[in-house]
C-alpha cells in the first residue's frame, strides 16, 4: 500500500471531504490523526476506522488556537513519532453579500479559514525539516481563483489566501524535501453544499460541464495523489477538482 505507516494529519477531518480523505488514508495504510472540534463525530469515524482495520487516533483541537494546534501535534509525535502529511482541509463559510456580512463573520471566516492552515503548518515544519520528508496538502477552493460564487466576501479572499501561503511555503521548504500543494474543489456534496436551494443546485449543475455535482471521495483521490511519491516533482500547485467549472 502506497501510504503503509505514513502518519497523516487531517484537519476537518470529522465529516463532508475530511472524512472521506481521511478514510481513504486509512484504506491505502495510514496511520490518521482525525482532528476536528466535534469531539463526538471524531470519535465515531475513529471505531468506524478501527472497524475496518486502519489505524487512527482522534485529536480535538480548534485550529485558530496556536497552543491546541501545538499540543495536537505533539500528541501525534508521542504516539507516532513522526508526522509525513497534514492535509489542510478544515474551513467554514457564510452565506450574504458585502451588504450582509458581519465584521465578525469576517474575522471568523479568515481565521478558521487561513489562520488555522497557517497554524498547522507551522506546528508540523520542524519534525518534516528533521525527516527531509513532508507533504502539505491545503483544502482551497475554486472561490480562491474566481472569488465567491455561493459564499460571502470572506471565504474567497481566505482561500486566495491559501493558495498564496501554499507557494509561498512550497518555495520556502522545497529544500528541505516538503512539498506544498492545494487542492481547489467546487460544488462537492457535503453539509457545506447542503444549504442551497433546489433551484441554486440546479443552476450549479448547470454551469459544470462535467454535469454533475462532485462527491467527497473526487476530491480525496486528488489529495492522495498529491500526498504520494507520484507526485513527488509537483510543489506549489493548486489542483482543480471542479468538473470542468474552471479550466485556467
Ligand atoms: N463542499 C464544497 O462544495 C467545497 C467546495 C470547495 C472547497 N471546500 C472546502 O473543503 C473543506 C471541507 O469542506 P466540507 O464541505 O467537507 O465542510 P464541512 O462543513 O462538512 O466540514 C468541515 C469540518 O471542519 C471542522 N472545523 C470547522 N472549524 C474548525 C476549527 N476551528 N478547528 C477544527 N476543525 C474545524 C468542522 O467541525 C467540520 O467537521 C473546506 O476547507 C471547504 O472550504 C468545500
Amino acid at each position: 500500500m502506497e501510504f503503509k505507516d505514513r502518519v497523516a494529519i487531517v484537519t476537518g477531518g470529522a465529516r463532508g471531504i475530511g472524512k472521506a480523505i481521511a478514510l481513504a488514508f486509512a484504506r491505502e495504510g495510514a496511520r490518521v490523526v482525525l482532528v476536528d472540534v466535534d469531539e463526538e463525530m471524531l470519535e465515531t469515524l475513529k471505531n468506524e476506522i478501527k472497524k475496518r482495520k486502519g489505524v487512527a487516533i482522534a485529536a480535538s483541537c480548534d485550529i485558530t488556537k496556536s497552543a491546541e494546534v501545538k499540543a495536537m501535534v505533539e500528541k501525534v509525535q508521542k504516539a507516532f513519532g513522526r508526522v509525513d502529511i497534514l492535509v489542510n482541509n478544515a474551513g467554514i463559510i457564510r452565506r450574504g453579500t458585502i451588504e450582509t456580512i458581519t465584521e465578525e463573520d469576517w474575522d471568523k471566516v479568515i481565521e478558521v479559514n487561513l489562520k488555522g492552515t497557517f497554524n498547522c503548518s507551522k506546528a508540523v515544519v520542524e519534525t518534516m525539516k528533521q525527516q527531509r520528508y513532508g507533504k502539505i496538502i491545503n483544502v482551497s477552493s475554486i472561490a480562491g481563483k474566481m472569488g465567491d460564487i455561493t459564499s460571502a466576501p470572506g471565504y474567497g479572499p481566505s482561500k486566495a489566501g491559501i493558495d498564496a501561503l501554499t507557494k509561498t511555503l512550497a518555495r520556502q521548504l522545497a529544500q528541505y524535501g516538503i512539498n506544498v500543494n492545494g487542492v481547489a474543489p467546487h460544488a462537492i456534496e457535503t453539509e457545506m453544499s447542503a444549504q442551497w436551494s433546489p433551484e441554486r443546485r440546479k443552476e450549479i449543475i448547470a454551469s459544470i460541464p462535467l454535469g454533475r455535482l462532485g462527491k467527497p471521495e473526487d476530491v480525496a483521490d486528488a489529495v492522495l495523489f498529491l500526498a504520494s511519491d507520484d507526485a513527488s516533482f509537483i510543489t506549489g500547485e493548486i489542483l482543480d477538482v471542479n468538473g470542468g467549472a474552471l479550466m485556467d
